[in-house]
Formats: C-alpha cells, structure tokens, sequence
C-alpha cells in the first residue's frame, strides 16, 4: 500500500520555487504526480525551462505540464496597477554588479527533457477526477491553473484533499503596499480559487518570512556534499545576498524561500506555529490594494471562513526538513 502522500506542484519556477520542486521529489511522504509550470516570476517559456531543467538534474521521472502564459483577465486593462505600481523589477545592485532574484535560466544544463502535450490546467481536472485518493495542489506561483482547472470542473474539489498556497500577506507585503506576488499577479484566480470551496491552507508572507533561511543553513546545505544540497545552497546564498540588497529581509544573512515552506508543510504540518481560520477575500479592483489578501480577523466574519492562515512558522524546523530530504543525492 502506497502511503505517501499524491500532490500536484503548480510552480513559476523561480529560485524558490526550484527547491520547493527539489523538495517535494526527494521526500519519502510524497509521490508528486505532475508538475504545472505557470506565466510569474518569469514568462511561461523560462518558467517551463527551468522546472524541466530541475526535473532533470533531479533524474525524477515526474511529468511537467506547461500552464498558462498570463493571468485570466489582469492585464486586459492597460491602466489596472497604475494606481499602486509595483515596484520596478527586479534588478537591485549587489557587490559592483546588477542582481534579481529569479534568474531567467537557472544555471542549470538546458533540458532535453519535454513537456507533456496536455496544458497544465486539463491535466489537474484529469488527475483529480481519476485519482483513487484525494490529491493535494500545492500552487506556488500566480494561481491561474488552479482557478483554470476549477472553472473547467468544479467538482473536483470533492477529490481535492487540500491546496497549499504560498501567496499573500496579513501583515507583510512585496509587490506592492498591500500585496504579495502570486495574488497580485491574478487576483480573480486567487478569488476564484478562494471561493471554490476546496479546503484550502494559505502560506502568506508573514511564514514565509518568519521561517527565513540563513547563510549558515546555506553552509549546512553545502556540506552534505549532495546535488541537491550544493544547488539549495547556492539558490539561498543567491537569495539571502538579494534580498539584502533590496532590503526586503529583516537581516542581511537571511532570506526566505516561501515555496519550499509549502512542500514542508504539506508532509509536517507543525512547521507552521500559528495557523488561524479565517475568511479570506482578494481586492479585485485595481486600485492602490489590488491583489490584498483581506484577512478578516474578527470573531464574527461578515462570510463564512474559507481557509487556514499560517502567520508563523518555525525555521529551524524547516531547515532541519530541507537536510533531511537534500541529504541523499
Ligand atoms: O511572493 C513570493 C512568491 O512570488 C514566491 O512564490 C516566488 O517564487 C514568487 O513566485
Ligand atoms: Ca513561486
């Protein structure tokens, strides 16, 4: 009897999102049935490269499915994020030398690997609809192909165990005042996905950054002397010098890596130390909080409570998991 675990990994591959992957294949509890790749931190192109050229440096023999090239209707209105302009990516200066924290290409060999012909989001409705057990989506870009795929069929929620979304913010934001990335980039996939029913936990920001890695986990990562571990290392030495630039992280020898907090979360849960239920609703309205996860905090919500909100979670807990699963190969 299979007891591990069956997820689907929606993924704008991205450096963090590049260990979430690494994560979810190497760790025992999980069988990762497919891979969606999605338009995010980088076009749909560079986002599809890089999950292939991870699945192969991994050798995993795991399915990658190309998603959606844009979100569902955000960039239809050439004013829409006018009001509250993100701030311009992405290039910061670090050490004499223009820096971002997503790569186009992560340094990687180029895939020879390809995709599966079936777009992502068809893929996840025929994998839920067949799938004996419930499946687990574990989405950590914008949300487009899981909202694509609910729209599709929406009963597949009923074989839906639970999505795991990395994206928003109670308290911290990155895109804009209000906003973090993944929402803000498809608001009406993130509401759509909100609304659909699906037992739904959300990693927003305020985990994402608390479980912050440092330079010496990086160093920890090094020394196991694995693929894995050496590629984790490099990614979170890359990220932590990033984000000191930016000043986006509390300290200089820290920085998150939000995705793989999702990949941990899914196989311990107790890595996320205050998790509260709540309702939570997206700003659709392109104005200064366009993309703000509305996190209704009060005893009374206005409307029924639709997920769980991680706002803290335990980072050496995490680094202790990403060891484990970086220390075999
Ligand atoms: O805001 C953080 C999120 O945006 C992460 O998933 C990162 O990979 C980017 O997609
Ligand atoms: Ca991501």
């Amino acid at each position: 009897m299979d007891n591990r675990r069956k997820v689907i990994l929606d993924v704008d591959t991205g450096s963090d999102d590049a260990v979430a992957i690494m994560a979810a294949v190497c760790a025992p509890e999980l069988e990762v049935l497919g891979i969606c790749s999605v338009a995010g931190n980088l076009p749909i192109d560079n986002t599809t490269e890089n999950t292939l050229r991870v699945v192969q440096m991994l050798g995993a023999d795991v399915p990658v499915y190309r998603g959606a090239s844009g979100p569902l209707v955000a960039q239809l209105n050439p004013l829409r994020q006018d009001m509250a302009p993100r701030k311009k990516p992405v290039f910061v200066e670090s050490r004499g030398r223009m820096v971002r924290v997503h790569n186009e290409y992560l340094d990687l060999p180029a895939a020879t690997i390809k995709t599966q012909d079936l777009p992502a989001a068809m893929f996840i409705v025929d994998t839920v609809r067949k799938s004996k057990e419930k499946v687990t989506l574990l989405p950590v870009g914008p949300l487009t192909n899981i909202a694509l795929a609910l729209k599709l069929d929406p009963t597949i929620v009923n074989n839906i165990d639970e999505i795991i979304i990395m994206g928003g913010g109670h308290a911290v934001f990155n895109t804009t005042s209000a906003a973090e990335f993944n929402i803000w980039f498809d608001p009406e996939a993130a509401e759509i996905v909100l609304q659909s029913g699906a037992n739904i936990t959300l990693l927003p920001l305020d985990a994402t950054h608390a479980a912050s890695l440092s330079l010496d986990d990086a160093k920890a990562l090094r020394g196991l002397g694995t693929k894995t571990g050496t590629f984790a290392a490099e990614l979170l030495e890359h990220r932590i010098e990033v984000f000191s630039a930016m000043k986006q992280a509390l300290r200089d020898d820290i920085a998150p890596v939000h995705d793989a907090l999702v990949v941990c979360a899914a196989i311990d849960p107790s890595v996320l130390t205050d998790v509260r239920f709540m309702r939570v609703d997206v700003d659709c309205g392109g104005g200064y909080a366009d993309g703000q996860t509305l996190c209704d905090t009060r005893a009374l919500p206005t409307k029924p409570r639709n997920c769980h909100v991680a706002l803290d979670a335990d980072p050496q807990k995490f680094a202790s998991m990403l060891l484990k699963y970086f220390s075999k190969s």
